[in-house]
Order: C-alpha cells, then sequence, then structure tokens
C-alpha cells in the first residue's frame, strides 16, 4: 500500500514537471494563435502547428520562408521578421486590403503544401475540433 503511494507520488511529480516544462517553453507553439484573431469570433477551431517541430520535419531552414521581409524591390532575401505577428502587416479583412490575413495564412500554409504534394490541405486537417 505504502509504496503504491510513493509511487503514485512519484508518477505525479513527473507528470507536473514535465507539464511545466511545456507550459513554460517558448519555443513551444501548438497552434497558430495570432492576436488579430482574438478580437474577432472566430468561426473555425484553432490551427494545429508544431512550430519546430513542423518545421524540422518539412526541411525548412530559412525562418524568410514564412518570416517574410519586403522593400520597394521585392521580397529581401537577407532580412526576416520573426517575432511580427503576420498581423501587423497583413490586416484582417478591410475592402482596401488585397492580401487580408485570413488569405495571407491559407496562401501561405496551403500553398506550400499543394506544391509539395506533402501536408494538410482539406479545411478539418489544419482546423482540427
Ligand atoms: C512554415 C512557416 C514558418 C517558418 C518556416 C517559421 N515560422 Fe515562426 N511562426 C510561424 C507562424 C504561423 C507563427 C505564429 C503567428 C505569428 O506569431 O506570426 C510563428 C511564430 C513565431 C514566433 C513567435 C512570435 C510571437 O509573437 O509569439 C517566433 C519567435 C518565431 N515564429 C520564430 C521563428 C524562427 C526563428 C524561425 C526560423 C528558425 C521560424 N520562426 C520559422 C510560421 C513559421
Ligand atoms: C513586415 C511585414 C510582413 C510580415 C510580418 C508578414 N508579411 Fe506577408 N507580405 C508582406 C508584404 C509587403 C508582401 C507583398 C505585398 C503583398 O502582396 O501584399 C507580403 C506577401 C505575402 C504573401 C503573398 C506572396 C507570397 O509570399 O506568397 C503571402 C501569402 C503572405 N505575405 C503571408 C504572410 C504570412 C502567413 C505571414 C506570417 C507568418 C506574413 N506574411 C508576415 C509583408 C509582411
Ligand atoms: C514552405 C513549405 C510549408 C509551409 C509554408 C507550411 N508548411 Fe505545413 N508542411 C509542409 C510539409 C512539407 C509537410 C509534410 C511534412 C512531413 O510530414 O513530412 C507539412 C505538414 C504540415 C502538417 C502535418 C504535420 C504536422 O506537423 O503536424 C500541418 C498540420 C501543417 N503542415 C500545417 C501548416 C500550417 C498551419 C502552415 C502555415 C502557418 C504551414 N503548415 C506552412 C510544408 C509547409
Ligand atoms: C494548411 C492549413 C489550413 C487549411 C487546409 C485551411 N486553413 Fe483556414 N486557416 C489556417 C490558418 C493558419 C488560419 C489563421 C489562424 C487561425 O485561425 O488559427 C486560418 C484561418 C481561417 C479562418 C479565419 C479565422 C476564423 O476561424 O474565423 C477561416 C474562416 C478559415 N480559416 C476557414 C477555412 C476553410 C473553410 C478551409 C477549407 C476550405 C480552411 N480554412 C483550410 C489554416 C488552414
Amino acid at each position: 500500500m505504502k509504496k503504491n503511494r510513493l509511487a503514485l507520488y512519484i508518477a505525479i511529480a513527473v507528470f507536473v514537471s514535465v507539464c511545466g516544462g511545456i507550459a513554460f517553453s517558448q519555443e513551444d507553439i501548438r497552434t497558430v494563435a495570432d492576436s488579430a484573431f482574438d478580437v474577432r469570433q472566430i468561426m473555425r477551431p484553432p490551427v494545429r502547428f508544431l512550430h519546430d517541430g513542423h518545421n524540422e520535419k518539412a526541411q525548412i531552414g530559412d525562418c524568410n520562408v514564412c518570416h517574410h521581409a519586403y522593400d520597394e524591390k521585392g521580397q529581401k532575401t537577407d532580412d526576416s521578421s520573426e517575432g511580427t505577428e503576420c498581423s501587423e502587416c497583413h490586416k484582417p479583412e478591410t475592402p482596401e486590403n488585397t492580401l487580408a490575413l485570413t488569405r495571407a495564412y491559407h496562401l501561405q500554409c496551403k500553398g506550400c503544401h499543394a506544391e509539395r504534394k506533402a501536408g494538410p490541405v482539406m479545411c478539418g486537417e489544419c482546423h482540427v475540433k
């Protein structure tokens, strides 16, 4: 009985420390959580996206494949924009905005998956309930 209880306490301690590690790890992005989607009604469930694991599996080395930077000549090859949310540049839908936020995300994510014939392209595969 006593032994079982000790084992249980150890199991709980291990569980808590593992969870704590996950919760406090900055690297551990698990969904696309752009703050622009906080303020309006989300119609679809959040998008599963294990940032580092995804990029490793997909063998994407350059951060600026997604976190791109532009100047008047076009996309800059020697610069990137990580740390700046997509929504700071791609504003949520407005009449004058040609590349609105949702479309920007869909083009980037689905665009590459279609091109490489790898990764999800169906709604429910990304917006997992
Ligand atoms: C496949 C696309 C993709 C690639 C490649 C990628 N990221 Fe990201 N990253 C995202 C998305 C999407 C988000 C979540 C939305 C946002 O914060 O802009 C994000 C978020 C982040 C954040 C958090 C920003 C915040 O506001 O919390 C950091 C930091 C970051 N990425 C750094 C990097 C670095 C460094 C690299 C290269 C080693 C990289 N990313 C490569 C797509 C990508
Ligand atoms: C620092 C500002 C900035 C940030 C941050 C940014 N973009 Fe962009 N993005 C631009 C500009 C400028 C263009 C080119 C003009 C246009 O088409 O609107 C562009 C073009 C695009 C395009 C069309 C061209 C292409 O590369 O396929 C997509 C898709 C896109 N962005 C998605 C994203 C996503 C997704 C994120 C976040 C991971 C992001 N952008 C972050 C400024 C930014
Ligand atoms: C530059 C190419 C590229 C971009 C951009 C990209 N992906 Fe992917 N993604 C891939 C590839 C390649 C795979 C398949 C990897 C494998 O399983 O071998 C994949 C797989 C996935 C998977 C299934 C595997 C996993 O990691 O769970 C999800 C979910 C996913 N992508 C979501 C996204 C989202 C969301 C975005 C946009 C924020 C995105 N991807 C942007 C290339 C890309
Ligand atoms: C490759 C992954 C991927 C696929 C496939 C995909 N989406 Fe998305 N979608 C995203 C990302 C990333 C965002 C922006 C961030 C977020 O909402 O989590 C988004 C945002 C949205 C939004 C705006 C936010 C909201 O919930 O109101 C809607 C609506 C949406 N998607 C609908 C769809 C529909 C409909 C389909 C199928 C035709 C689809 N998506 C397929 C990745 C995907």
